[in-house]
């Protein structure tokens, strides 16, 4: 009787750490990362990041904020939840057309097609630093 509670014990204890080794941080990246589906593909050529970049903090940044987390007049981009939907192809769509009756323009005219897909590669990479929680983020 003894010997068994002793091998129940065991086997619990392995469901647990296969629950909290592989499962739990699984489940929490996902969590993390609502809706944040690339169904446009991305651009990832440094030189494409690197005019994304250079676009977001010339036209963007002094809503949204270098590091892209908001400020008095602009949402939080870097931030994982989004009120217009966080697919690529919707963060691509309100930058287009802006959002009417808001602070935020419609880019379509100033920017190419190919600038607000390089701003949109950026925009990832600002959510996955506050994910991290990154030190490599702009200030
Ligand atoms: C004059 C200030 C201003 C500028 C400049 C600006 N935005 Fe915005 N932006 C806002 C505001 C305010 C909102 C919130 C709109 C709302 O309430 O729906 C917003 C919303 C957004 C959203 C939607 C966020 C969500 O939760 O769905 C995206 C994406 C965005 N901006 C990207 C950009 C990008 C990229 C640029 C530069 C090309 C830019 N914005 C420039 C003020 C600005």
């Amino acid at each position: 009787m003894r010997k068994h509670k002793n091998w129940l014990g065991l086997v619990m204890a392995v469901v647990a750490a296969i629950f909290l080794g592989f499962v739990a941080p699984a489940m929490a990246d996902e969590a993390d990362r609502h809706g944040m589906e690339n169904d446009m593909p991305l651009p990832t050529e440094a030189a494409a990041l690197e005019n994304g970049k250079d676009r977001f903090q010339a036209r963007c940044s002094y809503c949204h904020r270098p590091d892209g987390r908001g400020g008095s007049s602009g949402v939080c981009l870097a931030c994982q939840k989004y009120k217009h939907g966080s697919r690529s192809s919707q963060i691509y769509a309100t930058i287009a057309a802006g959002k009417p009756y808001t602070k935020m323009g419609a880019f379509a005219s100033s920017l190419s097609s190919e600038e607000i897909m390089n701003i949109v590669a950026y925009i990832r990479e600002l959510q996955e630093w506050k994910i991290k929680d990154d030190a490599a983020a702009p200030k």
